[in-house]
């Protein structure tokens, strides 16, 4: 399905859905199902006053990174630096949570409310070198359209 498919079906899954879980439920499970680079899908928001991530709602397969300090990983980096962060070739970071075997990359998009980064969505690929410029500007949109319910 191409993005521009998703883009609706995306608002109408924040303007339908009964919590805000259940709608970040849907999103990953939308996403894994509908683009094919896409293996893994889950959003990590920041815990409390801790300068850490906790996962939150994700479809793939359940990972032992639960809590992630900021400035580690990826997605640790991306709390701190409020940036998007591709990654063609996970093999080439030297800080980077490994989660499965399988995977080749990763982006990881910021999710602002209010203009503070308060969690992001984290894709992983088990495709090297999959992600364009419209992956981030989808990516940005799913964020975006998330940040209205926080
Ligand atoms: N690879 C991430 C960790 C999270 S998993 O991809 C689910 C990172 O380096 O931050």
């Amino acid at each position: 399905m191409t993005f521009d498919v998703l883009k609706p079906k995306i608002t109408a899954i924040i303007s339908s859905s009964s919590s805000t879980d259940h709608s970040l439920q849907l999103i990953c499970e939308l996403l894994k199902a509908e683009i094919h680079h896409y293996d893994w899908v889950g959003f990590y928001f920041k815990n409390g006053d801790k300068k850490e991530l906790k996962l939150g709602p994700y479809s793939g397969t359940p990972t032992d990174h639960t809590i992630i300090p900021f400035g580690k990983g990826i997605c640790g980096q991306v709390a701190v630096s409020n940036q998007n962060f591709v990654v063609p070739d996970v093999k080439s970071q030297d800080n980077y949570i490994a989660c499965s075997l399988t995977v080749k990359s990763e982006i990881v998009i910021p999710l602002f409310v209010d203009g503070k980064n308060i969690g992001q969505i984290d894709i992983d690929s088990n495709t090297t070198d999959p992600f364009t410029d419209a992956d981030e500007r989808f990516l940005e949109f799913v964020c975006q359209s998330v940040a209205t319910l926080m």
